[in-house]
């Protein structure tokens, strides 16, 4: 909408930047424009009532214009044709990977050596764990950012990652980084300042003399870890005061309703689109903003600045795409793709939470109903938006979907979360799985899952047990998770180790850093001896790799897996079989996934139920054509064998 003052106002500013408003920086101009009235609204939103706000808007107005000012050629070049593609990142073309550079291979300047291993794999993408300052010992795996522009010295430097950027670019591929938003690690320059006395940083986190508001608060709290960081506050000696600490006693929250918080934080943000980041991964967004009486988690000021960091980046570096790390309910997290007037405004990417549990849920069960049960809500993500999809990640596996979905499947909700506790954690008569309960909350009874794909798939127990036949199971079920996950509609991300077999590495219990916090079992230090398996004839590690490799350039010819609002479930005729259709203007690829332990059997009638009936379907993954057969006849899918149909 056309606002004069503000428009006069940014016109002024941009003239006085030598902003060539007319000519080579008329995109800029425009995207300013275009975007102003809403940046002006969703910041007034949330610090209209600040005294100060003109002049905190003036500054935001500035540092808009100087990012951009200060965004290298190339990125900007590199935005123009990530532009002209639409909507780049829903493209079936890209695979990621998430890792830890210190696990993975030691240094920064390693992994630019690893490059090769990508690309025979075919991932395009890569997610570095956290890189910059964190202390050492406990960082809670670099979530805790002493400092958000310096390399941490164990990974290198930065030159080290702007050459790893680089080369990265000329490659073709793209980097992910994580803002850490919600919190500092509590030897940041910002924190050591407010423990000094310094008032101005103790107004940068939430802070409090007595445990009058603390008591208040934690009351409608939840815990995050409660194990090993009871309640959301930790006093600190020094200062004589308590200071909100959610996740870990050393990771201090931000007050965001301070905009100078804001404004530090959003610099860093531009600072990281301008080193070249292509999708910023936000960390823990659902809770940067805190209310007494709530939950202090997905509360709508989290989502107006969310929108307001969104339309700051489409002005000054459109090019980078935003990623709202949010494990949340399956309802809250549709959320963060923006609502209403903000509709696929908010954060491009999620990760889908939701369907990795789920899909964890239909290996333990053999049953695909919840699954079914909650994918009214899932398909609610609007065009234009995408998910990370994933089997794995570095953290533990959360069953947070709703009582309804179990219900409706028939479960009693309490009992079958118990089960799936069970059957993961290695409890269960009949379980192939070994890992480990995480966080659990002795109040609530609740817990999450910590373990590799391989263990909780079955092949550390196999292995242990040097029993073949298990093995081949296990690795069947590896690769039926890793399938479905990349064919679900998305990017798929990979956790480092996934794609070599990799169990649960129990050497964090001899580190004090780490032993209190299980999540390090599934995150694997790389033993590149073992990995030279990917190239020895029927290795497990070959197997699971070779496998992967398929997968990912099988994704990459078929255009129907690019995630443009095109999946459609099929009904449900056998509860043991997961079925999607795949389609892109005439293409349409079946999906199939057996989660049970036996053959599954299929009508075919099945296919008959989209449009034209198909005579012939092309598997890509058995690399065979098979004809439709009659409605009273059966399509027979092997113990966890997945189909990939393509109608010829
Ligand atoms: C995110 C990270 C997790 C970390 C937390 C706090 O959820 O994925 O590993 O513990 O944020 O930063």
């Amino acid at each position: 909408m056309y606002n004069r003052v503000l428009h006069t106002r940014i016109n002024e500013i941009l003239h006085s930047g030598q902003i060539d408003i007319a000519g080579e920086d008329n995109m800029f101009f425009t995207r300013f424009i275009a975007n102003a009235t809403a940046i002006d609204a969703l910041f007034h939103d949330i610090y209209g009532s600040n005294p100060e706000s003109h002049e905190y808007f003036e500054k935001l107005i500035s540092l808009l214009t100087r990012s951009y000012i200060g965004r290298p050629a190339e990125l900007r070049q590199r935005d123009e044709e990530k532009e002209m593609k639409g909507n780049w990142f829903l493209s079936n073309e890209i695979t990621g990977m998430s890792l830890y550079v210190d696990r993975f291979c030691g240094s920064i300047k390693n992994l630019q050596s690893k490059l090769d291993y990508f690309k025979k794999l075919g991932v395009n993408f890569l997610h570095l764990m956290p890189v910059f300052e964190s202390p050492e010992g406990e960082s809670d795996g670099g979530y805790a950012v002493s400092d958000f522009r310096k390399v941490d010295r164990r990974f290198g430097t930065f030159n080290d990652l702007r050459s790893l950027q680089q080369h990265m670019q000329q490659e073709g591929m793209y980097l992910m980084l994580d803002i850490v938003l919600n919190h500092t690690s509590h030897h940041h320059e910002w924190a050591q300042k407010a423990k000094g006395g310094d008032k101005k940083y103790q107004r940068y986190f939430y802070m409090y003399d007595d445990r009058r508001l603390p008591d208040e608060y934690d009351r409608t709290m939840p815990e995050i870890f409660p194990e090993s960081s009871p309640g959301n506050f930790t006093y600190d000696p020094e200062m004589k005061k308590w200071v909100m600490t959610v996740f870990h006693r050393y990771q201090w929250d931000l007050n965001y309703t301070n905009p100078e918080v804001f404004l530090e934080m959003l610099d860093n943000i531009l600072f990281y689109a301008n080193f070249g980041v292509d999708i910023l991964r936000i960390d823990a967004p659902a809770f940067i903003w805190k209310q007494l009486g709530t939950p202090c988690q997905n509360l709508p000021q989290a989502h107006t600045l969310l929108r307001l960091i969104k339309q700051c980046v489409q002005v000054a570096a459109p090019g980078m795409a935003l990623l709202g790390e949010a494990i949340v309910a399956p309802k809250e997290i549709m959320k963060y793709f923006g609502t209403g007037l903000y509709t696929a405004k908010e954060c491009d990417f999620a990760y889908n939470a939701t369907h990795m549990a789920l899909q964890w849920d239909a290996l333990a069960t053999a049953d695909t109903r919840v699954m079914l049960a909650a994918q009214h809500e899932i398909l609610q993500k609007p065009y234009g938006t995408s998910w990370i999809t994933y089997t794995r990640c570095h953290d533990d596996i959360g069953l947070g979907y709703d009582d309804y979905m179990i219900k409706q499947a028939g479960f009693n909700p309490f009992e079958h979360r118990r089960f799936l506790k069970e059957y993961y954690s290695g409890n269960h008569s009949n379980t192939p799985a070994k890992g480990a309960l995480f966080s659990v909350n002795p109040k609530t009874n609740d817990a999450r899952i910590s373990g590799s794909l391989a263990s909780l798939c079955g092949l550390e127990k196999a292995i242990g047990a040097k029993d073949e036949v298990a093995i081949d199971y296990a690795i069947r079920r590896i690769i039926l998770m890793q399938a479905h996950s990349f064919f679900i509609g998305g990017v798929p991300m990979i956790f480092y180790g996934d794609e070599a077999g990799y169990t649960n590495d129990y050497s964090y219990l001899n580190d004090p850093g780490k032993s209190y916090d299980n999540r390090w079992m599934h995150r694997p230090v790389i033993d590149w001896k073992k990995n030279a398996n990917i190239d020895r004839e029927d290795t497990v590690e070959q197997r699971i790799f070779s496998a992967t490799q398929k997968l990912i350039s099988l994704r990459r010819k078929i255009f129907a897996v690019g995630d443009y609002k095109n999946l459609t479930w099929m009904t449900p005729h056998n509860i043991h079989v997961a079925g999607y259709l795949r389609t892109f203007e005439e293409q349409k690829l079946y999906c199939l996934f057996n989660f049970l332990d036996k053959p599954s059997y299929l009508t075919w009638h099945a296919f008959k139920e989209h449009g034209a009936e198909p005579r012939i379907l092309f598997d890509h993954w058995q690399q065979k054509e098979m004809h439709v057969g009659y409605d009273h006849e059966y399509l027979v899918i092997e113990p966890y064998q997945f189909l990939l149909l393509e109608v010829k």
